[in-house]
């Protein structure tokens, strides 16, 4: 499903200094596999993760999707990631000016389903995340922790293909997190998820958990 051949993103700090934000990755990842990837703060795995979303652009290095070689041309992308990725980022990026409705809505926008029929579904993933109440409200009334469950519905209700989470159980409480870490268990035979957390509890719930440090994997346990 995802396979990456020697991805490297690097940034330049203040002064010039080059950064490697991520070294000559190599990753495999099969079709419906569920995966955490951990690490310290500024380890890689946000833009990691940005990568295999096809936001950010490595400096070299191939990306295989589906063994398609994914080629970072910006109208391509666009295509790409509405077809395949549901993207959870870490601070939610939720759209101010919109109801919660809309803003789960939203990835549905060109769908051929009806007015009702996408009701329905968005009425049946707001109560299995518990923001059913709130769905007329703006996301500036919401809790934190329930921004980011309106972000997790939002990225899955198109049914992508890869669901990638940065930190998406942050700030729940553990029921909560309970029944997000069950969402991403119930639909992983058809998608891949990969989770970046400091969540030792989810972690253990993936499949595989990969750590990163300094740009580099320096694990990458079965477990
Ligand atoms: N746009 C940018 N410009 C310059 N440096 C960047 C940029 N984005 C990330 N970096 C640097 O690349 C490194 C990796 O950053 P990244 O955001 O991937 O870390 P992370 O593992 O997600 O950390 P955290 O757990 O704090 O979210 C860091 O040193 C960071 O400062
Ligand atoms: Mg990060």
């Amino acid at each position: 499903m995802i396979q990456l051949d020697k991805i490297t993103k690097i940034y330049h700090n203040f002064g010039g200094n080059k950064k490697y934000a991520l070294k000559e990755i190599d990753l495999f990842i099969k079709k419906g596999e569920l995966v955490a990837i951990i690490g310290p703060s500024g380890a890689g795995k946000s833009t990691l993760l940005n990568i295999l979303g096809g936001i950010d652009k490595p400096n070299s290095g191939h990306y295989y999707f589906d063994n398609t070689l994914i080629e970072f041309k910006a109208n391509k992308l666009a295509h790409f990631r509405r077809n395949n990725i549901g993207f959870i980022v870490q601070n939610h990026a939720l759209i101010e000016d919109m109801t919660v409705y809309d803003n789960i809505a939203l990835p549905l926008k060109y769908s051929l389903k009806s007015k009702a029929q996408l009701e329905n579904y968005v009425l049946e993933i707001a109560s299995y995340l518990n923001i059913k109440d709130q769905l007329s409200n703006y996301p500036t009334q919401l809790s934190g922790g329930e921004c980011q469950r309106v972000a997790i519905a939002r990225a899955i209700i198109n049914k992508p293909r890869l669901i990638l989470a940065d930190e998406p159980t942050g700030s729940l409480d553990s029921e909560n997190k309970r029944n997000v870490m069950n969402i991403f268990k119930d639909i992983h035979k058809s998608t891949t998820t990969i989770i970046v957390t400091h969540d030792y509890e989810i972690a253990d719930n993936c499949h595989r958990v990969i750590e990163l440090n300094n740009g580099g994997i320096i694990e990458n346990e079965k477990i």
